[in-house]
C-alpha cells in the first residue's frame, strides 16, 4: 500500500512527488486496524455470516447497528452479548428491506443514535431456488430486492453521512457470479449486479468513500434447504481447492480487513472461496 512504501522506492513515473505527501498522509490517517470511535450499520447482522462480522468488528472497537429482519430473540441476545463486552456500544433495528420506502430509516436512526456512519455492511440475502420454469414475480422481487435493490438505496441513503466520515461500504457477493449456480437464475442474476453496483458506487462516491465486496465460497450451509444434502455438500467440499467447507469467520476477517486495513483498495471483489470459483 502506497502509505506503507518508502518513498525511494517509487520511480519518479511512479506518482507526482508533490502529491504523495498528500496521499501519504490520508493513507496512513485511515490505515489502523482500530475501528474505535467507528459506526457500522450492518443488514441481517443477528445470525450466522452477519453475526461474525459484527462479532469481528465490534471486537476491533467498532459501534455497531445491527439490523434484523424476523431474528428478534438472535438480535436482542447479540445486542446483550456485545454490550456486555462494551457498555452502549450496540443498538439493533427491525426492518424488511424490501419496504424501500424506509430504507433510509436506518441510516437515520444510526445517525440519531451514534451521532454518524462510518461503515455500511450489505450483507442480508435470500437464497432459494429459481429454475426456469419456477422463476415468478414473487420471488424475483424478493430475490432482486434484498440481494440488489435494497443495497443500491440503503447506499444511496448512506452516501452523504459516508462522506463526511470518508467511510466505507463492504457488501457481500458470492463466487456464483461468473459462473451461475445452475438452478438459482434470480439469486445468481443478483449477486452479479451486486458485483458491478460495487464497482460503480466505488466510481460514483470517489473520492470520499470507498466501496468493496467480499465474495463468498461455502462457508455456512443453507438453513431448511434440501439440496444441500450429505452427498451434494462433500461434491462442494470436492470443488474447493482447499478441500473444506470455510467458516462465518473467513468472511468477518476479509471484511475487517477491507474496511480497516486497506485504505487504497476500492471497487475491488475480494474471492474468500477456498478456490473453488477457478476450479468449477
Ligand atoms: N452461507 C454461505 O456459505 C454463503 C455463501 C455465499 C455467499 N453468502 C452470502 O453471505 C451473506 C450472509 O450469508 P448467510 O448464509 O449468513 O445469509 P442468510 O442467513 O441466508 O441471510 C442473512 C440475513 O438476511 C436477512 N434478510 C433476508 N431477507 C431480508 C429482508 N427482506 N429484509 C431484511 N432482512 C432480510 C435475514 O434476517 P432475519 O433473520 O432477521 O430475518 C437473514 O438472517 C449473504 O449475502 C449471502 O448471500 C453466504
Amino acid at each position: 500500500m502506497l502509505g506503507e512504501r518508502s518513498l525511494d522506492t517509487l520511480r519518479s513515473d511512479d506518482v507526482d512527488i508533490r502529491h504523495y505527501n498528500i496521499f501519504q498522509t490520508k493513507a496512513n490517517k485511515q490505515l489502523s486496524s482500530n475501528l474505535q470511535n467507528k459506526v457500522v450499520l450492518i443488514t441481517g447482522g443477528a445470525k450466522r455470516v452477519g453475526a461474525a462480522i459484527s462479532r469481528e468488528l465490534h471486537a476491533h472497537g467498532a459501534s455497531l447497528m445491527i439490523h434484523y429482519n424476523t431474528s428478534k430473540q438472535a438480535a436482542e441476545a447479540l445486542q446483550a452479548e456485545l454490550n456486555f463486552n462494551r457498555a452502549n456500544s450496540v443498538s439493533i433495528i427491525q426492518g424488511n428491506l424490501l419496504d424501500t420506502d424506509k430504507l433510509s430509516n436506518l441510516i437515520s436512526e444510526t445517525t440519531k443514535q451514534f451521532g454518524q456512519l462510518d461503515i455500511l455492511i450489505n450483507n442480508a440475502s435470500t437464497y432459494k431456488p429459481t429454475p426456469i420454469g419456477k422463476i415468478n414475480e414473487e420471488n424475483w422481487q424478493d430475490l432482486i430486492g434484498s440481494n440488489l435493490k435494497a443495497p443500491t438505496f440503503l447506499s444511496q441513503a448512506a452516501a452523504q453521512a459516508l462522506k463526511k466520515t470518508h467511510g466505507c461500504i463492504v457488501n457481500i457477493t458470492d463466487m456464483h457470479v461468473e459462473s451461475p449456480k445452475k438452478g438459482y437464475v434470480v439469486y445468481s442474476v443478483a449477486k452479479a449486479g451486486l458485483v458491478t453496483l460495487t464497482k460503480s458506487l466505488a466510481q460514483e462516491l470517489s473520492p470520499e468513500v470507498r466501496v468493496n465486496a467480499v465474495a463468498p465460497g461455502p462457508v455456512l450451509w443453507p438453513e431448511n434447504n434440501q439440496e444441500f444434502d450429505e452427498e451434494y455438500r462433500k461434491r462442494v467440499i470436492s470443488q474447493t481447492l482447499l478441500k473444506c467447507i470455510g467458516n462465518p469467520t473467513d468472511i468477518a476477517k476479509a471484511v475487517k480487513f477491507l474496511v480497516a486495513d486497506a485504505p487504497f483498495i476500492t471497487g475491488h471483489i475480494l474471492a474468500v472461496d477456498g478456490g473453488r470459483s477457478i476450479n468449477l
